[in-house]
């Protein structure tokens, strides 16, 4: 099942602002109305944005009581990805990748349409705001959760010479080099996974993404060996998460790529993947660039 993500909504448009959330649980750390609130400001589109904090065994009530009351989409966060796929009538091809959906659309005609943005959003923050084209680049995903399930389609849509996956367990960073092998043959990707403690058995990588979950839990950096040489010098390192959570990582990555690196934190995926899904219900694509430099801006103040 797959649809175009960017076709607009048949839904005819209720009275008043059309209404956005972001439903999940927990939400009340959530950044996105405020960066749907800019985009919306900056196209001159008329909408509300809101937290739907949904109980943990009642998304779907509270999806459908929001959609009774006019809502239009809502984006979707942990831990209620899987159920918003099971939700969609209908899932673009990105989504169907990814087995898991963070935006949805509520089309009247043919059903909820279920996207995932989360990949389109980290490959726009690497090409296009750290200018580091993927085409040919050796890629290190680290982890094999619901972060990198959720980005590894978009990763080899861009088409880099080789994706190697590593994870804490290793079976599930293979099964998930399986479930996309298809798609890497298509992309001319070659695709490899194992352990943390085999980052880099063919030599540095020129992209190195944190998608672990290794920080919450204290536990500082992913990989067991610190002085394992995983980032060549001038690579680029991005972690999913932002702010505090990502530092140990991004820091640790600094010192691998010496002059020329640069890091990233999730910030950037994070506006980029909203940009995504307002494009997806506006059918308008927002300046994220100046988004993104303002949240940045906004949260240092802080
Ligand atoms: P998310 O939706 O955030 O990806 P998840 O699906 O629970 O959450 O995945 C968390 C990821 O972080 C997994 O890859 C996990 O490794 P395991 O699959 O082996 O559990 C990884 N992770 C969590 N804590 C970690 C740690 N202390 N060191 C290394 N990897 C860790």
């Amino acid at each position: 099942m797959s649809a175009d993500p960017t076709s607009a909504s048949a839904t005819a448009a209720p009275p008043g602002p059309d209404r956005y959330a972001v439903a999940g649980n927990p939400v009340a750390h959530s950044r996105s109305p405020e960066i749907h609130a800019a985009f919306a400001a900056q196209t001159g589109q008329s909408l509300v944005y809101e937290r739907l904090l949904c109980p943990l065994d009642g998304f779907e009530a509270a999806i459908r009581d929001f959609v009774a009351s006019g809502a239009r989409g809502c984006n979707v966060t942990v831990p209620f990805k899987f159920d918003a796929f099971r939700l969609a009538a209908r899932r673009t091809s990105r989504a169907e990748l990814a087995g898991a959906v963070n935006t949805l659309r509520f089309d009247t005609e043919g059903g909820w349409l279920g996207d995932n943005t989360d990949g389109a959003g980290l490959v726009a923050d690497i090409e296009r705001n750290a200018a580091r084209p993927l085409r040919g680049q050796r890629v290190l995903l680290i982890g094999a959760g619901g972060a990198s399930a959720g980005v590894l389609g978009s990763l080899i849509g861009g088409r880099p010479a080789e994706i190697r996956i590593v994870n804490r367990s290793a079976d599930k960073a293979v099964a998930l080099a399986a479930s996309h092998r298809a798609w890497a043959d298509d992309h001319g990707v070659r695709l490899s996974a194992g352990g943390l403690d085999a980052p880099a058995p063919d030599g540095r990588h020129d992209v190195m993404i944190n998608g672990t979950s290794a920080s919450l839990s204290g536990a500082g950096l992913p990989l067991p060996d610190p002085d394992a040489p995983v980032l060549a010098v001038g690579g680029l390192a991005v972690d999913m998460m932002y702010g505090a959570a990502a530092a140990p990582f991004l820091d640790w990555a600094a010192g691998q790529a010496g002059a020329g690196g640069a890091t990233r934190d999730g910030l950037g995926m994070l506006v980029e993947q909203a940009a995504e899904a307002f494009l997806l219900w506006r059918g308008v694509r927002p300046d994220s660039a100046a988004v993104l430099a303002d949240l940045r801006r906004r949260l240092a103040a802080h």
